[in-house]
């Protein structure tokens, strides 16, 4: 996937469109966090695309995008509020995550200061896991309180605030112009009982057959959504606080240092963070974050950080900013969220290709403000404590049922299960015993060598490949059918009249309604429209392109890049067929052919030619072909091309551009190029350092040329 690929190997046409990848993921995470209160990946995970970004920009500046993430801070303020524009813009903050970063960081600053870094002092404490909120006061009274918005325009929040007990109305002795910025949050004891309230007002609800109304996922989403409510009566009924700890507009300076500034801040009526400190070293600043990170499950509020910002302000004057973060202040993250919790059970999943693979069942914790309740378990080696290659993990310690297990969420969005505390296993607890065969249908699960996996073995036969195949089938990638998605493969797969068993059913839905008695329109759920709206997103599929037809099969190790490579060099699905047919003697022509696509590995073209090869499997593909129109790979524009229809193969090291570029660029010009030399190599195209290619070519009498010569050759084409 591209998202793996290291920043330092990208192309400069897979760098720009990376940024663009980049910008829309994170706009979206921005929108469901800001605009929605309903973030939908980790904050680690948010940082990650941050920071591939912004490192992807630093290598190629001129790439950076008039839209690019590293230019804004939040969304666009929601509807329904007026806008209130900051007169000194909002800003966000750099993050660290490591010692190193921080260190880095004042290296910087000193740097810019042409100051030594030993005489930089520093502000440290918490950062506050709330939303920020700017406080304007004119003539000691409050006038108005806007969110943070896009940074530069928020959200007129003004009569909520006033319903919060930390926000002063008046102030006394203040400048006569004063802003005064900060986060609101809701501490963990308010939260619980916030959202206990609503599932007790839910089990009314729901008696009186009434919707039930969802509970916060977490107490930065309570504090966001209870702020931003147009009624400022629900805002009162929320217990909100507010910790003071910036400042915007000002008639006059509160102080020379940040130290003293938020010291005065707490003077007017503020409350500011007990844990800020002034530090006068990097590394004063780093012993107290590891302090707060020793107190922070114990806090009673959530913070995900410590942030260090310059003590002098003049010298934050000069520091300035970036064009959306300051130099003289840095978010210290802290590393992805650990809980422990029991382990209650573990069940087997069954996928699409056949894995068993084991789920944990929580007694449900909040980790990193998300309350899980399901973990993945990995695997049968992982489980009793073991890697991929038979090394120890975890000490070797297996995991029981009754366990007392971490669980852990980093970027990824399906929380794992990392360790477990032997001391509190309980007495009766006994080693997992992994199936040996499926507990959906009783085929043998087998692990093969080599294999980390156990599979089911029962194909097409065992209902859960067959239903997680389908789901695959009717996927947004493979046959993206409307109104045909997992919920309804699953209702109709069990389905007595209108099954839908394999993918052939899908395309004979219709007709098969037609001459039942009870019609699809009549059942609960359906009515005229559905129905009718159902058969035609079904007829509208019926013609589809050989390599999404291909890569809807589910065939294991065939994906999306490799299903259209499949494709286009084998054109026609007919031409496929007879061929893959072909192939299966592993050996001969055929096989030779398959192997040979640059993209396509041994391990893959079994797969391809064993699932062709098996009687059931293949039934079904033909009943399916049977009913589709399948549209061939499209020929690239090759009219004119020098090298249209040549097998190509390149070797050794390329200077001129990447191995990706030069195998697009001959691809579109019609070539096919292959991963090895074979007679029905046309030419080879060998860089410095060919090796048994470059022979193989000189034996087999195949044209051979540098580069330069294939620049040449194809120059003008
Ligand atoms: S200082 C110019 N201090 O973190 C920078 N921010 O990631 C002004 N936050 O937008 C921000 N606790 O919402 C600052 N002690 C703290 C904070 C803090 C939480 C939030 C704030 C800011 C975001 C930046």
């Amino acid at each position: 996937m591209a998202d793996k690929t290291p920043v330092d190997s990208l192309t400069e046409d897979q760098a720009a469109q990376e940024l663009a990848r980049l910008a829309g993921l994170i706009a979206a995470a921005n929108t469901a966090y800001h605009t929605q209160d309903a973030p939908e990946i980790s904050d680690a995970e948010y940082d990650a695309l941050k920071r591939r970004n912004a490192e992807i920009e630093a290598r190629f500046p001129h790439l950076k995008r008039a839209d690019s993430p590293s230019d804004q801070v939040g969304a666009a303020p929601a509807d329904g509020f007026a806008k209130i524009r900051h007169v000194v813009p909002m800003l966000s903050l750099g993050n660290a995550f490591e010692d190193e970063d921080v260190t880095d960081f004042v290296a910087r600053a000193a740097k810019y200061l042409g100051m030594d870094a030993a005489g930089i002092a520093l502000t440290a404490e918490p950062k506050i896991d709330g939303l920020s909120l700017s406080l304007r006061y004119e003539n000691g009274a409050l006038v108005h309180a806007a969110t943070r918005g896009d940074g530069t325009t928020g959200e007129n929040v003004t009569a909520n605030a006033r319903t919060i007990a930390d926000i002063p109305q008046v102030l006394t002795d203040a400048p006569e112009v004063l802003e005064v910025r900060g986060e609101v949050y809701m501490s963990h004891a308010d939260f619980d009982a916030l959202n206990d309230g609503i599932t007790a007002q839910n089990e009314d609800l729901l008696a009186q057959g009434k919707k039930p109304r969802a509970t916060f996922a977490n107490p930065r989403n309570a504090a966001a959504g209870s702020l931003r409510q147009l009624d400022p009566d629900i805002t009162r009924a929320r217990p909100l606080r507010f910790f003071a700890y910036a400042w915007g507009d000002l008639s006059s300076p509160l102080a020379d240092t940040q130290y003293e500034a938020i010291q005065a801040l707490g003077r007017f009526g503020f409350s500011i963070n007990p844990l800020t400190r002034l530090c006068a070293t990097v590394d004063e600043a780093l012993s107290h974050y590891r302090e707060i990170e020793t107190q922070r499950a114990t806090l009673g509020y959530d913070i995900d950080g410590v942030v260090y910002k310059v003590n002098r302000l003049d010298l934050q004057d000069r520091l300035g900013f970036r064009s959306t973060t300051p130099r003289w202040a840095i978010a210290h993250k802290f590393p992805a969220e650990l809980a422990w919790t029991t382990l209650e059970a573990i069940d087997i999943q069954v996928g699409r290709t056949g894995a068993l693979s084991p789920v944990a069942r929580l007694k449900p914790v909040t980790v990193g403000g998300v309350v899980v309740s399901n973990a993945t378990l990995h695997n049968e080696d992982y489980i009793q404590g073991r890697d991929s290659k038979g090394a120890e993990i975890r000490g070797g310690k297996d995991i029981r049922v009754g366990d007392w297990v971490q669980v852990y969420r980093a970027g990824d969005v399906i929380p794992k299960v990392a360790d477990v505390d032997l001391s509190k296993r309980p007495q009766d607890a006994v080693p997992y015993v992994f199936p040996t065969v499926c507990p959906e249908c009783g085929s043998d699960a087998v692990r093969e060598e080599g294999d980390a996996v156990r599979r089911c073995m029962g194909g097409i036969i065992c209902p859960a490949q067959a239903v997680e195949k389908l789901k695959h089938f009717v996927s947004r990638k493979a046959f993206d059918i409307d109104g045909l998605g997992a919920k309804q493969i699953e209702m109709f797969y069990d389905d007595p009249d209108l099954a839908i068993r394999e993918p052939a059913d899908i395309f004979t839905l219709a007709q098969r309604d037609g001459q039942n008695l009870t019609k699809l329109k009549n059942r609960k759920g359906w009515g005229d429209q559905s129905a009718a709206n159902l058969f035609a997103a079904i007829e509208d599929r019926r013609k589809i392109p050989f390599g999404r037809l291909l890569f809807a099969l589910g065939i294991r190790h065939v994906g999306e890049a490799a299903s259209n490579l499949i494709a286009n060099h084998y054109g026609d699905w007919a031409t496929f067929e007879t061929a893959i047919t072909a192939a299966s003697d592993f050996e001969g022509e055929a096989w030779q052919e398959l192997v040979s696509i640059d993209g396509v590995g041994a391990v893959m073209a079994r797969s391809l030619v064993g699932t062709f090869a098996q009687p059931d499997e293949r039934r079904s593909i033909d009943a399916l072909v049977a009913e589709l129109d399948i549209e061939a790979a499209e020929k690239p524009d090759t009219i004119g091309s020098p090298v249209a229809g040549m097998t190509v193969v390149f070797t050794g090291t390329l200077e001129k551009m990447t191995r990706a570029e030069a195998k697009a660029r001959a691809e579109k010009l019609g070539a096919k190029v292959a991963g090895s030399v074979s007679a029905k190599t046309d030419l080879l195209v060998a860089g410095p350092g060919a090796g048994s290619k470059a022979k193989k070519a000189a034996e087999l009498g195949v044209r051979t040329i540098d580069e330069d010569g294939w620049l040449a050759l194809i120059d003008g084409a």
